[in-house]
């Protein structure tokens, strides 16, 4: 892949409508259970992003056929539970933690073995988290010294365990439900604090007994799943970066239509309002099974929080755009609990501080975040360190820093926002390419 380097700046205030493409979560599992299930699948609003096109050509080299009749459409032949075939060759994950921890769930109870490979900053992301409670399952999987590669041993006889996340996490949880669908007996998972539910919802939907409430979920394996067509809203943690960019840049106002609502992933939302944003929801109502809604956003003064720690897990993947937001805010943010962040596509308490301090903003970095003196954002030279949530926040400060933003190496925001350039200059972003 070439490098690809931005540069952001100011323009006028953001106006129009802005459709954010499909959920990432949403599009990874609503693939791997169409695979597995039995019949055709129909799937809208699919991401066309690279992790999630990595996920179908895994599935793909699986003997699964996929179809893509139009951008954002895809039809499934599922095959069954027991259907998928070896593959000879690797299965490359690209960047993607959800598709590389929820095919490790899926592949740990075939006969075959399969080998899991991912880029080089997937490679460095940790998978004992998974690998550890699938053994306990009856899993065997290898690791290199806990990361990527992972050699995946197939004709193990899996057991349902119960299990306490150690860490609240929805991929982990998903990985071992995936798996529980091969075990013998029942496979309970109970979390710390509630994650993500898409998993639950889903396997609910093709058709599987599994029972689920916020922070708990059981199901027995051996149950065969039913095809059924998935409608995917728009990603709220892609409509995050916009959600930031209005609120920070005056005289702005931004629709987002049809974005997902689910309540274990808008904490941005109730964050961005603690701090005084203005941003409501319009024409609510249930979409494939998922609460979805208009979002407006218009800007506001937004100010400095104690960020409620209860919160963190409903916005793990908006920490970088709400460091923006609070670079921008009078007063100083303060954000606790959020050591997860560590392990992110990037470490993103640390390459968010480095980039912070190299546009002139003061924060002190803390084992599990961080405190954000804000008030104004400079100009200056960013690195992303492939991770596609840091450019695009960056790309966000460049509307409001005294000069322009540039940022390192943006090749990696197609994993999860193709399009993002021309959709964020077709609302008053001024970002171009550069280098
Ligand atoms: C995801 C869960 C979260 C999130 C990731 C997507 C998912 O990861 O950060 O982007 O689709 O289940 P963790 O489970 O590691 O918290």
């Amino acid at each position: 892949m070439n490098r690809l380097d931005w540069s952001s700046e100011s323009g006028s205030p953001l106006h129009g409508s802005v459709q954010i493409p499909g959920d990432k979560s949403i599009s990874h599992r609503a693939l791997m259970l169409a695979a597995i299930a039995e019949g055709e699948s129909r799937i809208h609003g699919f991401l066309e992003g690279e992790d999630t096109r990595a996920t179908a050509a895994v599935l793909a080299r699986l003997g699964v056929h996929i179809e893509a009749p139009a951008a954002g459409d895809r039809v499934v032949q599922g095959v069954g539970l027991h259907g998928l075939r070896g593959s000879a060759d690797p299965l490359d994950c690209g960047n993607a933690g959800t598709g590389m921890r929820l095919l490790t769930g899926l592949l740990a109870g075939q006969e075959f073995d399969s080998r899991l490979i991912g880029d080089a900053s997937l490679s460095q992301r940790p998978m004992r988290r998974v690998t550890d409670p699938l053994a306990l399952m009856g899993a065997r999987i290898d690791t290199r010294d806990g990361l990527p590669p992972l050699q995946v041993h197939g004709g193990r006889r899996l057991h349902g365990i119960r299990y306490e996340l150690p860490v609240a996490s929805a991929q982990v949880k998903s990985a071992l439900l995936l798996a529980g669908l091969y075990a013998a007996g029942e496979t309970e998972i109970i979390e710390p604090h509630p994650t993500r539910d898409y998993t639950e919802r889903m396997l609910a939907a093709f058709g599987s007994p599994i029972s689920f409430a916020p922070g708990r979920a059981k199901l027995a394996g051996g149950h065969a799943l039913r095809a059924t067509d998935v409608d995917v809203p728009a990603d709220f943690s892609s409509a995050a970066f916009f959600m930031v960019a209005a609120s920070i840049v005056q005289g702005s106002a931004l629709r987002l239509p049809a974005v997902g609502l689910n309540p274990r992933r808008t904490g941005l939302l109730q964050a961005l309002r603690l701090m005084g944003a203005d941003i409501t929801i319009a024409h609510e109502r249930e979409s494939g099974g998922e609460p979805v809604g208009d979002l407006l956003v218009r800007h506001a003064p937004l100010h400095g929080v104690e960020l409620p720690e209860v919160l963190v897990p409903d916005m793990i993947d908006e920490f970088p755009a709400l460091f923006i937001a609070a670079a921008m805010a009078s007063g100083s943010t303060v954000i606790r609990g959020a050591g997860e962040l560590r392990v992110k596509e990037s470490d993103r308490i640390a390459t968010m501080a480095a980039g912070l301090r190299a546009l002139g903003v003061a924060i002190d970095e803390t084992p599990d975040g961080a405190i954000i003196h804000g008030g104004r954002l400079g100009a200056g030279v960013v690195e992303s360190h492939l991770d596609h949530r840091i450019a695009m926040s960056f790309a966000v400060a460049g509307l409001v820093a005294d000069g322009p933003v540039r940022i390192n190496d943006c090749r990696h925001v197609a994993t999860s926002f193709p399009g993002f350039l021309e959709l964020a200059n077709g609302c008053g972003f001024v970002l171009q390419a550069v280098g």
